[in-house]
């Protein structure tokens, strides 16, 4: 059932082109460019009247929760909330009607996220969720929601479900965008379109830069530790690759932004540490260039994940994977497929069962 594939996390790495497609599929209209959610429909009033979104999940799926603070507040204009399910059901949360939930999980049944949701809706919150497993506990409480539709994922690291949670919430920021006119028609159609252009372009990165990556796993797979450095739409992406890395192959790694290292991190960095940086070009990219120059003069390995062309950041590197060239809300969708290979490689090259690592669950059902 691996289908020729050693081990289901490659499997469904590799099935990430498909799953956006079905993930937009009739949502999408890739000729008209235009979108349409009907479970977003369902909660437009309370959406409109909200006075901000709070979003409650676990692991990757919070990562994907935190992307989407950054995408709906700079495309929507409406203040966002992350928070780790578990922190918020425990403490003392001041939630009211006017809010707005969203609760993000692939398996709709992570007990902390779906005590959370039910603790806003008993304050008379509206619940909201992106789910990938259709009629799951999540699925089942929410007033209203959007499935991801990535498909059964059997590997305990979360790749294609994360994808299409991307796909998915890029989607409702732009979707909340247009409800509330806070973005041009013409932004809305250039995203629209790159959107359509997502599978073919993480196809690409799939087959031309799988060598190279497994070069790098190769070079650094002994490593004690790694640091996973990003800023703007990068920062989550920099958590994830970091905790894609521990899960799978028992080597420790700590995401960060990129100018917070300067405020600790940046003590653990000689000759023997791997610095892994999400360096795309975006608004921000001379400043983490300049972050890539500090951690060289202090002889860290720079590992970069780069636009296409950048020589400025390509001369920097030890080592670079680059991506194709996206609009810079779009570009983070690409730059975890490298970063999902990389701990493939590194785990499997480290002889660790990558599809059921030690001590961890598919689905957290327990506390
Ligand atoms: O099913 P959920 O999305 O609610 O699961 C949340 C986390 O347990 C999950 O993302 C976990 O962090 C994965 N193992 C990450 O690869």
């Amino acid at each position: 059932e691996k289908g020729g594939y050693d081990h289901f996390m490659i499997k469904e790495i590799y099935e990430q082109p498909q799953a956006i497609t079905d993930s937009l599929r009739g949502r999408l209209d890739p000729i008209e460019l235009t979108l349409r959610l009907s479970g977003l429909e369902k909660i437009k009033d309370k959406l409109l009247q909200a006075r901000r979104i709070i979003i409650v999940a676990c692991g990757t799926s919070w990562h994907a929760g935190l992307l989407a603070e950054y995408w709906i507040e700079e495309l929507a204009r409406v203040n966002v909330e992350v928070e780790y399910a578990s922190e918020f059901r425990y403490r003392n949360p001041i939630i009211t009607p006017e809010d707005v939930i969203i609760a993000i999980s692939q398996s709709g049944e992570t007990a902390d996220t779906l005590v959370a949701l039910e603790k806003a809706k008993a304050q008379g919150a509206t619940i909201f969720g992106i789910v990938n497993v259709v009629g799951s506990s999540i699925a089942r409480i929410t007033d209203a929601g959007i499935y991801t539709h990535a498909g059964h994922e059997i590997g305990v690291a979360s790749t294609k479900a994360f994808i299409t949670q991307l796909t998915v919430l890029l989607s409702f920021a732009l979707k909340l965008a247009e409800y509330r006119n806070t973005i041009s028609p013409e932004l809305q159609k250039q995203l629209f379109k790159e959107m359509n252009d997502l599978p073919s372009k993480v196809e690409s990165i799939l087959t031309e830069s799988k060598d190279s990556i497994k070069q790098i796993a190769e070079k650094y797979k002994n490593a004690g530790s790694f640091l996973y450095l990003g800023r703007g739409y990068n920062f989550p992406i920099a958590l994830e690759g970091a905790l894609k890395l521990k899960e799978i192959s028992y080597i420790h790694a700590e995401g960060y932004p990129a100018a917070e290292m300067k405020h600790g991190p940046i003590a653990l960095v000689d000759e023997n540490l791997p610095v892994v940086f999400i360096a795309t070009k975006d608004r921000v990219h001379e400043k983490i260039i300049s972050n890539m120059q500090e951690i060289k003069a202090r002889r860290g390995k720079l590992i970069a994940v780069v636009s296409q062309n950048d020589q400025l950041a390509l001369g920097l590197a030890d080592d670079s994977i680059t991506i194709p060239e996206t609009h810079e809300l779009i570009s983070p969708i690409l730059a975890v497929i490298p970063l999902q290979l990389l701990s493939y490689y590194v785990g499997t090259g480290r002889g660790i069962d990558v599809d059921k690592p030690r001590n961890l669950a598919k689905s957290v059902t327990v506390e």
